[in-house]
């Protein structure tokens, strides 16, 4: 819903936006320098069994762009932060040059470089075996068209080789517990599962502050289209954006509460949404989108005891229902 008068008061926030830079944590908005709480392990309580398509799971858009300004900031976590935080899918972009692969947003340098990310990924990992991580990967500010080899070559020096999962098809959440897949968004050999093969709604064009109403016809429209989508493809929905006329923090200021307000009104929904890819996410929005896939294993359990009888004691779904009812 987009309402006349919330969209003037809106612009209007934005130009005090433009002019602060004060940092602001809100139910659905971060950006401090810290999540309000963490979500380590949520993928322990989803079944081996369950293919890895049909786990909602949340995402950051250019994950490491946390400098540069406000037109090439997108996250204000650092990595370690975000993988704590429940994020399960990362959005790697490098620059290839004199063999070495640096991250970069654009023209910006983010003072790090792929193996810094291999580095963490598989630090968490190792403390976190129960998770998986998805990696979409690709080149930028270079054209060597060519990255393969290198990237390679960084996984040898910096992880290993058995870190990642090698296939092309969709794992199941048991195959990829303790394994980064990575999501080629480039050509060569095939390294792990292909970028294109996913179904990806990614219109991150947003060219001023008066075209989100059409970003986030975009973002609904595929989020309403992810549950009844061929059940083995996996879906990315990105609700980030910008343009000349929009940073991201802008953009993310409005599509924020827009994707949290939408995905609150399903909360019993129990639907299948997929991979959603934001910019600047808060902890309580995250829970919410990790909450989609528990819902299906509250559910499971319920059937589970009343096939059982209600009798069995200490199964493991009925210990996560038990953490879960903790939580909450
Ligand atoms: C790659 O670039 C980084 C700068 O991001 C530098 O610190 C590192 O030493 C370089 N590595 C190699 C192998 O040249």
């Amino acid at each position: 819903v987009f309402l006349p008068q919330e969209s003037v008061a809106f612009l209007g926030k934005m130009l005090v936006i433009g002019l602060s830079f004060a940092a602001t944590q809100t139910p659905s908005y971060d950006d401090t320098p810290n999540p309000e709480f963490l979500n380590p392990s949520w993928m322990a309580g989803i079944p081996d069994a369950q293919p890895l398509s049909g786990v909602t799971m949340p995402g950051t858009h250019n994950t490491m762009a946390l400098y540069g300004g406000v037109y090439a900031e997108c996250q204000s976590w650092s990595l370690e932060s975000q993988l704590h935080a429940g994020v399960r899918f990362l959005d790697i972009r490098v620059r290839h040059i004199n063999g070495n692969l640096t991250i970069h947003h654009g023209v910006s340098y983010q003072r790090a470089h792929f193996g810094h990310v291999l580095e963490g990924v598989a630090d968490f990992l190792l403390k976190y075996p129960s998770e998986t991580v998805l990696m979409r990967l690709k080149e930028e500010f270079s054209e060597t068209n060519n990255i393969y080899g290198t990237v390679v070559d960084f996984i040898h020096r910096h992880a290993h080789w058995d870190l990642l999962w090698h296939s092309r098809t969709v794992p199941t959440m048991g195959e990829a517990r303790g394994k980064l897949i990575i999501l080629q968004d480039f050509s060569g050999p095939d390294l792990g599962m292909r970028y294109g093969s996913l179904d990806i709604a990614d219109d991150w064009k947003v060219p001023s502050l008066l075209d989100l109403k059409n970003k986030w016809r975009s973002v609904s429209e595929h989020l309403e289209a992810a549950p009844a989508g061929n059940p083995e493809q996996m879906f990315l929905t990105f609700s980030s954006g910008a343009g000349v006329f929009a940073n991201p923090r802008a953009v993310a200021h409005y599509m924020n509460p827009q994707l949290h307000h939408y995905l609150q009104a399903q909360t019993d929904s129990n639907r299948r949404f997929g991979i959603i890819c934001m910019d600047f996410p808060a902890a309580p929005m995250i829970r919410r989108i990790i909450d989609f896939q528990l819902t299906e294993v509250r559910k499971d359990e319920r059937r589970f005891l009343s096939k059982a009888g209600g009798k069995r004691g200490t199964s493991s779904l009925q210990r996560i229902l038990k953490d879960r009812t903790k939580r909450t």
